[in-house]
């Protein structure tokens, strides 16, 4: 017989997420079997698990990507992804084989996949495809894994049970761990952990915590976008205690104002687009304008922020409109008056808007669209609309 060319394993698993005692696995087994490849494959669903837990199937193959550089040999596999209805070790091995021929497969899953094997649909064809693959949870598990390891190979299975040192980690636990606004940095990667913040997931939906928000947008921004968005929340808060606005609800939209602000264009417009956002044909055309479009429908569809006004203080802090309430006015003009600001004008500014926030608002638009104007770009008519509007106020 020709000597197999490559030796690959399969990891397969929800991954919900992939934690730092699925890679440690994942490593241990590159090196003990000398592996060229490991895929780390994502089920599409899985059966056992109630739904409301589990996260995208996209949102945890970009876990096990992000992970997966960190471990040597390995990479993520959307081959379950792909297929419609649910997945079958047997099925995604035989595609595995189609894939890389001429390779010797290796089948890695945890303890407690390993006794249900029987179970599965064709074991017996799975044990002709690979070697069977497990580490133990603790000691006693190593005998019963044995065991059940003992009787595979009477079935005509290879078997290879890795008594590695123990890593105490379940998925569980980091979702719970994140749900109850507690560190993860020892229980997944740092790319992970960035992952799950920027992306709220398994989050607490239904109570506010201001660490649990900054840590968001810390993993979305880089330190200079996270300072100013920290500053502009304190100025919305100032501004709201002297001109009567919900201070909790302007500290909330300050901080979030720009969540979505360094988002790659394409993928604001494939976040707009998925969410059913329509847009106008000069919104279409101005990716400038998308941060604020885009970071309300986060702020609403992904952090289940339910607050109108904070959502149209979002919405409209850049181009301000027409009708704004005394919150939307006091985060346009807070991203004009943040501490850190420190262009030509920016004491003109703040001190009207210790006077009014009309007059703040009618010069912070005035040169925002004069800006626009002299740069040959377009302005959005809820600008100009705002500017008429204040025109007139403080005229009469
Ligand atoms: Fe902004
Ligand atoms: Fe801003």
């Amino acid at each position: 017989m020709m000597k197999k060319l490559r030796r690959i394993a399969m990891y397969g698993g929800s991954f919900n997420p992939i934690h730092d005692g699925h890679t440690a696995v994942a490593a241990a087994f590159v090196k003990k079997l000398k592996l060229d490849k490991l895929l780390l494959i994502p089920t599409a669903e899985s059966p056992h698990k109630s739904l409301d837990e589990m996260v995208s199937p996209q949102h945890r193959f970009e876990m096990c990507r992000l992970a997966a550089k960190n471990i040597k040999k390995a990479e993520a596999c959307d081959i379950e992804l792909h297929r419609s209805g649910k997945s079958y070790t047997v099925d995604t091995l035989r595609e595995l084989a189609e894939l890389y021929p001429d390779s010797e497969f290796f089948l890695i899953m945890g303890a407690d996949m390993f006794i249900t094997l029987p179970e599965w649909k064709q074991p017996e064809e799975i044990f002709k495809l690979a070697t069977l693959c497990t580490v133990p949870r603790s000691d006693e598990d190593f005998i019963t894994l044995s065991e059940y390891g003992e009787k595979y190979k009477s079935m005509g299975a290879q078997v290879c049970i890795l008594d590695m040192k123990k890593i105490d980690l379940s998925s569980t636990e980091v979702r719970r761990s994140v749900f109850e606004d507690k560190p993860i940095s020892k229980m997944v990667c740092g790319d992970v952990e960035r992952y799950i913040y920027a992306n709220y997931l398994y989050m607490d939906k239904t109570t506010v915590n201001y660490d649990r928000f900054r840590r968001v947008i810390r993993a979305r921004m880089g330190e200079k976008r996270y300072i100013h968005s920290c500053n502009v929340s304190d100025e919305a808060v100032r501004l709201a205690k002297k001109y009567g606005a919900d201070e909790e609800k302007a500290r909330l939209a300050g901080l979030l104002h720009d969540v979505t602000k360094e988002t790659p264009h394409p993928e604001q417009l494939a976040f707009m687009e998925a969410h059913d956002v329509p847009l106008t044909a000069l919104e279409r055309k101005s990716p400038k304008l998308w941060h604020a479009i885009s970071g309300s429908v986060f702020i609403r569809d992904v952090m289940d922020i339910t607050d109108e006004d904070i959502i149209n203080a979002v919405r409209y802090h850049t181009s301000g409109r027409e009708n704004m309430s005394v919150l939307e006015k006091c985060i346009f003009i807070a991203d004009f008056t943040s501490a850190e600001r420190n262009y030509d004008d920016v004491e003109v500014i703040r001190s009207l808007a210790n006077k009014s926030l009309e007059e703040a608002m009618r010069y912070g638009l005035a040169f925002s669209i004069s800006d626009l104007a002299l740069k040959n770009a377009a302005i959005d008519p809820n600008a100009i609309a705002c500017y008429n509007e204040v025109v007139l106020t403080i005229d009469n």
